[in-house]
């Protein structure tokens, strides 16, 4: 078990640079087996949800090359006959194996997906419904397994109208739409960057998309998808999460390889709390130095505020002067790290989608969960503006999904370090 160990307290300063989005990665790397030819994808972080996505597709027989730290080359080789495996339940986004291979292959069956628990279940009604629509048949055979299979005569293009604005559902359509014959049109669909970028993606392979980062994608369907070279976008969530980090510390830092329009949802927010930002082409530069000023937000699709950042900047929050409301729009649930926060000091209370933060002068450390991955880069957070020594477990739901992020803060000043700890020292609280 390996937990952060953090002396906070510190302000942040000096330069960081962002690594590839893992909600882009996570459906681009599969996606790469829908082409025939070999794929080189560039700007692709190291992270454990990737790492799992590419462990499965070698299973599949996908032969998967790394090439420098964080370019892969994937040439597909993997055969109809698919079994589902295990590593699938500990990744959400394992569910796009469902739209690459019943687009490829016509059949795909796959273990349901795991990944971060918000508290209830997380439904894929809108991805079946999409399926199907594409004349799949879908069926939940015993063992928590999803199967999906295409007529003989293969899929064909339909009008989907999507009942919720889903990332997933408009992604895994996306990928079992693009070699289906004929034309799909899909509406309602999410808007957020990693949408246009896969289908920046399957375009640069011989795709037809059309519309991606609007309420409709029109996607024609081809013959076939060829191989090419494909560099994915910086993470709009990491560039976020050490934005609300010096928000919280205070300080001065450059962050690097950003596009600043996917950050304007997060930066206009922290201005109207008193942080500092500029913007220039590929790096935002942010500084935080009098005291951070109350402000209500509510999270929503793209370009709303994003979920992603509930957590970190609620954090933030804590320690600004005055009352936040801060509403939840997109899960049911997404507020349980609160608990950890009050026991650093702060003060909040929840009320089924909404938080109402009253700031406090000081969040003093102690020993916290990173109960999942955005919930962990909020205990990073306040650990590191707290006074005193914080210690976050867990650590694996955080490093599912930021790469280096001890040496990135560490490298801004921060007094951090990972350590190995024997299962039984870990907390003895109850889950
Ligand atoms: N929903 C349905 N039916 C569906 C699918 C979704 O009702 O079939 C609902 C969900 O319950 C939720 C809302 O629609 O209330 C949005 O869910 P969405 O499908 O957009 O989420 P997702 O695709 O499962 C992705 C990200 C999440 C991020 C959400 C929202 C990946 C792998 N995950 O999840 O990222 O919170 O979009 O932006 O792309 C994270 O990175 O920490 C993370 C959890």
């Amino acid at each position: 078990m390996t937990k952060y160990v953090i002396n906070g307290g510190r302000t942040l300063n000096g330069e960081v640079t962002i690594s590839g989005a893992k909600n882009a990665a996570v459906a681009i790397v599969p996606a790469a087996l829908l082409a025939d030819g070999p794929v080189r994808i560039e700007n692709v972080p190291k992270i454990i949800d990737v790492t799992l996505q590419m462990e499965i597709m070698r299973e599949l027989g996908a032969q998967i090359r790394l090439r420098g730290a964080t370019t892969v080359e994937i040439q597909n080789t993997s055969s109809p006959s698919l079994k589902p495996h295990e590593l699938e339940r500990k990744l959400r986004a394992s569910y796009y194996l469902l739209g690459v291979l019943l687009g490829k292959y016509g059949f795909a069956e796959v273990a349901m997906p795991g990944g971060c628990n918000f508290g209830g279940v997380r439904p894929i009604d809108q991805h079946v419904k999409g399926f199907e629509a594409l004349g799949a048949k879908v069926t939940l055979p015993e063992g928590g397994y999803i199967r999906a299979e295409a007529p003989p005569e293969g899929l064909h293009g339909a009008r989907i109208y999507f009942d919720v604005v889903s990332v997933g559902a408009t992604m895994n359509i996306m990928l079992a739409a693009v070699l289906a014959k004929g034309q799909t049109v899909m509406e309602n669909c999410a808007k957020e960057p990693h949408i246009v970028d896969l289908a920046n993606f399957l375009n640069a392979m011989g795709a037809d998309v059309k519309g991606a980062g609007t309420d409709v994608i029109k996607i024609r369907g081809v013959e076939r998808l060829r191989g090419g070279v494909y560099s994915i976008i910086p993470d709009q969530i990491e560039a976020g999460t050490f934005m609300a980090a010096v928000a919280a510390c205070g300080g001065s830092v450059l962050i690097k390889n950003v596009i600043p329009k996917h950050l304007e949802c997060i930066t206009n927010k922290l201005k109207e709390m008193n942080v500092e930002i500029t913007d220039f082409d590929d790096s935002v530069l942010i500084r935080r130095e009098g005291r951070l000023i109350r402000t209500n937000f509510k999270t929503m699709p793209y370009p709303g505020f994003p979920t992603d950042m509930q957590p970190q900047l609620t954090t933030a929050l804590c320690l600004a002067e005055g009352t936040s409301i801060v509403t939840e729009g997109v899960w049911d649930s997404r507020f349980r790290y609160t608990d950890e926060l009050i026991r650093m000091g702060a003060n909040i209370r929840v009320d089924g989608k909404r938080a109402v933060v009253e700031g406090v002068e000081a969040l003093r450390g102690t020993a916290v969960r990173a109960h999942d991955l955005r919930a962990g880069a909020a205990m990073v957070i306040a650990g590191l503006a707290a006074g005193g020594v914080t210690e976050v477990e867990q650590v694996q739901n955080i490093e599912r999904g930021y790469e280096t992020l001890v040496e990135k803060f560490v490298a801004l000043g921060a007094d951090m370090y990972r350590a190995d700890i024997p299962e039984s020292m870990g907390l003895p609280r109850k889950d």
